[in-house]
């Protein structure tokens, strides 16, 4: 498992995993998701977020890409967290285990004291892979966000450099 920066090469990749009906669905990548989109989220949306205190990887297993892990800008000592992973790499743990390394790193920042997630109620495999990371539910926020312009409830989960965390080897 490697959380590398993405690179210009990562292009066609990233384009043909975000033409998934899961990703569209629970993400708020662009519909429909055009190869000039992948490039500019390998580069310039890569670059943008690592400068406004963000973070933005590449998920990797054994030299094969699993998916994408990003920290969102940090605010107020909060980092908020997303990820999507290749539809086929999912379920075999590599997203929860994608997820303990990410939350564990934003961890160790100085400016960082807390690692969030929001996710929709209904996204179970998300809830699941925040839930075996380590994140715990704090509630439901309803109607907080606009998903594509609708109003959309989401599970706020969390996880405090204080709190127990899983070990990153623990599969
Ligand atoms: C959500 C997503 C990243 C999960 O990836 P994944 O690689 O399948 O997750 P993992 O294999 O690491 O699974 C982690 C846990 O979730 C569970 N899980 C995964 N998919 C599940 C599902 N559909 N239903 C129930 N549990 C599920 C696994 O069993 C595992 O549980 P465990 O730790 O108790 O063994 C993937 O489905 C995805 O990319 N979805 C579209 C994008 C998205 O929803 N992003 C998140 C937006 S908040």
């Amino acid at each position: 498992m490697r959380l590398r920066p993405w690179r210009p090469d990562d292009a066609d990749a990233v384009h043909a995993a975000c033409q998934d009906a899961e990703v569209q669905r629970w993400t708020e990548v662009p519909v429909p998701y055009l190869r000039e989109h992948a490039e500019q989220f390998v580069g310039p949306v890569a670059t943008r977020t690592w400068a406004q205190g963000g973070a933005l990887f590449a998920v990797e297993h054994d030299g094969v890409l699993v998916g994408s892990m990003g920290v969102h800008g940090v605010r107020d000592g909060v980092a908020p967290v997303g990820y999507w992973t290749v539809a086929g790499q999912r379920g075999r743990g590599l997203t929860g285990e994608a997820l303990r390394v990410l939350t564990g790193w934003a961890l160790e920042q100085p400016d960082v004291h807390r690692v969030e997630l929001v996710a929709d109620p209904a996204n179970t495999a998300s809830c699941r892979v925040a839930e075996s990371a380590g994140l715990r539910a704090e509630g439901v926020l309803r109607q907080r966000y606009a998903h594509r312009g609708v109003p959309t409830d989401v599970v706020l989960y969390a996880v405090l450099a204080t709190d127990p965390r899983p070990p990153v080897d623990a599969r």
